[in-house]
């Protein structure tokens, strides 16, 4: 069980030594949270607080981490969330995170706000990656970004839900993001005259169509015949809502930097499998740094889990095979966790291992 490609022995060193390779303005655009990052606090505090419940005398000498999302099989259940400008911290971007997932047997989640295009990460991960849409007050832009990712071989569309405006994030109104001149963001397009001095996440928080509700996720399913998957449910009430809508759930509080002080994933988790296990697939993400936090969200009901800041740091420190040593840290921490759980398949996980006072 080792993880050869860096020398970082877990996610934490991987975060302190990417820190001091990042540009200050990539360092304040991924470190940063909401206000006062209450939020981002829990979401990791959350994984520490939960205490697991082993079982012993169990034959552990095989272990199986292998499952399927949305019928897509994965080596293991971690997955890489959407997370926007790569080229930030990379000059392959996208690509390489895409060809890092795609050789570990993950999948990855392309942002619509990258710098590769997305028929870039569809030939660096043929059939396992997912489009991240944000829809746009242009819709007609949006079905062309819609129709793009389904001629391209997106699996499913993951529908940010949380950012109808972008949250707070101080450190970015301190050290704002400009990408480098002259680029244009292959699934953004060029810059409305008179926008150019400003930054980047304002121009894009100005595409953004605040008067989204449920009533266009019929529009959106009848763009589509992809699977949809709501990202950023934090209560049963919505989960219900998103299965009646024929989609999927990804509990997230987008790590901490949408609305600070909301609930963490983990904590919503428990009542949004009650409203829709069974009906709905249930993703989560937000705080994972360890294979112990895996197996807490797959114990807690997730069918997966996905990790954001994590891939962006491994990218940071060393392109794809940064990114592969940040994969494979977690897939091996989770084997070697269910080992000492006393459980050999993902599909057995179950609630009864964790704690509860
Ligand atoms: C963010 C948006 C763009 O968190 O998803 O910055």
């Amino acid at each position: 069980m080792t993880t050869p490609d860096l020398p970082y022995l877990n996610l934490r060193e991987m975060e302190v030594a990417a820190a001091g390779v990042l540009s200050p303005a990539a360092l304040a655009y991924y470190v940063g949270g909401a206000n006062d990052e209450v939020t981002l606090r829990a979401n990791r505090a959350g994984y520490a607080a939960l205490h697991l419940r082993p079982r012993m005398l169990v034959d552990v000498s095989g272990i199986d981490l292998s499952t399927t999302v949305l019928g897509l099989p994965l080596a293991f259940p971690v997955g890489i969330a959407p997370c926007a400008l790569h080229g930030l911290v990379h000059p392959e971007a996208e690509v390489a995170t895409a060809r890092a997932a795609a050789t570990l047997g993950s999948l990855m989640t392309l942002s619509t706000l990258s710098h590769r295009s997305l028929e870039d990460v569809a030939q660096a991960a043929p059939d396992a990656w997912w489009f991240q849409l944000y829809l746009y007050r242009d819709r007609e832009v949006s079905r062309a970004l819609i129709q793009r990712a389904e001629a391209a071989g997106a699996r499913a569309l993951v529908l940010t839900v949380d950012a109808p405006y972008l949250g707070r994030r101080e450190a970015i109104i301190r050290t704002p993001v400009h990408v480098a001149p002259g680029t244009v963001l292959p699934n953004v397009g060029p810059r409305t005259p008179g926008s150019e001095g400003t930054d980047d996440l304002s121009y894009f928080n100005t595409l953004l169509d605040p008067s989204l509700s449920w009533a266009d996720l019929v529009w959106l399913r009848a763009q589509t015949t992809l699977p949809v998957i709501l990202k950023g449910l934090l209560t049963a009430e919505d989960a219900a809502l998103a299965a009646e809508h024929g989609c999927h759930v990804w509990v997230s509080n987008h790590g901490g930097r949408q609305l600070d002080t909301a609930v963490t994933a983990l904590d919503a988790l428990p009542e949004i499998v009650d409203a829709v296990a069974g009906h709905a697939e249930i993703y989560l993400d937000g705080g994972v740094t360890r294979g112990t936090d895996v197996l807490k969200a797959l114990a807690l009901g997730a069918n997966a889990v996905f990790v954001a800041r994590p891939a962006l740091y491994g990218l940071a420190l060393g392109g794809e095979a940064g990114v592969r040593h940040t994969l494979a840290l977690l897939r091996d921490e989770l084997r070697l966790a269910m080992a000492l759980c006393g459980q050999t398949r993902i599909g057995d996980l179950g609630p009864e291992l964790i704690f509860r006072s």
